[in-house]
C-alpha cells in the first residue's frame, strides 16, 4: 500500500485558530510514521483566479506560492481542508485555491485530475453556531461534489464549535471524533 502523506488545508484568517487547533488535536493521534505537512493558506495569498479555459485553453506552469500549494496538493495522498465556517461555506481562502484546482487540470503535462483520483478529502470545520451540522451542510455538501467529481475517496467530517480563537470545545469530542482520522 502507498504510504499516507497528510496535506492540512488550513484556511482560516487568523492564525492558531479554532479550525488549526482541532486539526491539530485529532491528527496527533495519526501514527508517527504518516507524513504531514500544513499550509495556512494566508500565507501563500494566491491571485484572483482567472478562468481562461475557453480562451487561452491552457494554463502556465505553477510558480511562487502557488506552486508550493500544487505540489503539496499532488504530493499528498490524504487532503484535509480545515477551513471555518464562513457565510455557511468555505472561507474565501479556501474557495480560491478549490478553484485552482480547476488551473491545475489543464497545465499542461501535470495530469492533474488523474493523479487527484483516489486520493482521500477529509474535512474539518468549526463554527460559532451550536447547530454545527445543519449550518455546514453547504459547506460539507460543496466538498462531497468536488471529491466526487475528481473521483476522490471521502475520508469524513469533523465539526467543532466556537468562535473566539481557542474556543473550540474539545471536551465536547466523543472518542470517534477524536479518532478520526483512525482508518
Ligand atoms: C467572515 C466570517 C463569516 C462567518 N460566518 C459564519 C457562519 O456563517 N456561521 C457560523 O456559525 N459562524 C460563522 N463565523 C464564525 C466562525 O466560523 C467562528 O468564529 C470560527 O470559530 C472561526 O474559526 P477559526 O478560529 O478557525 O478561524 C464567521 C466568521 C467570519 C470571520
Amino acid at each position: 500500500m502507498q504510504e499516507q502523506k497528510f496535506l492540512f488545508i488550513l484556511g482560516s484568517a487568523r492564525q492558531n485558530g479554532n479550525t488549526e487547533m482541532l486539526a491539530r488535536h485529532v491528527a496527533a493521534l495519526l501514527p508517527a510514521t504518516t507524513a504531514q505537512e500544513w499550509l495556512l493558506l494566508m500565507d501563500y495569498s494566491l491571485p484572483l483566479f482567472e478562468d481562461i479555459r475557453h480562451s487561452i485553453g491552457v494554463y502556465p506552469q505553477p510558480e511562487g506560492n502557488e506552486k508550493v500549494l500544487f505540489d503539496a496538493t499532488l504530493n499528498a495522498t490524504d487532503i484535509v481542508i480545515a477551513s471555518p465556517l464562513y457565510w455557511y461555506s468555505v472561507s474565501a481562502t479556501t474557495k480560491l485555491y478549490l478553484d485552482y484546482w480547476s488551473a491545475w487540470m489543464r497545465v499542461p503535462g501535470a495530469d492533474f485530475r488523474a493523479r487527484m483520483k483516489g486520493k482521500k478529502l477529509w474535512v474539518i470545520s468549526v463554527c460559532s453556531d451550536e447547530n454545527m451540522a445543519e449550518m455546514s451542510a453547504h459547506l460539507v455538501g460543496m466538498l462531497r461534489l468536488t471529491a466526487d467529481y475528481l473521483d476522490m475517496e471521502w475520508g469524513g467530517v469533523l465539526l467543532g464549535y466556537g468562535n473566539r480563537a481557542g474556543d473550540v470545545d474539545l471536551a465536547r469530542l466523543g472518542e470517534a471524533e477524536r479518532g478520526f482520522f483512525a482508518v
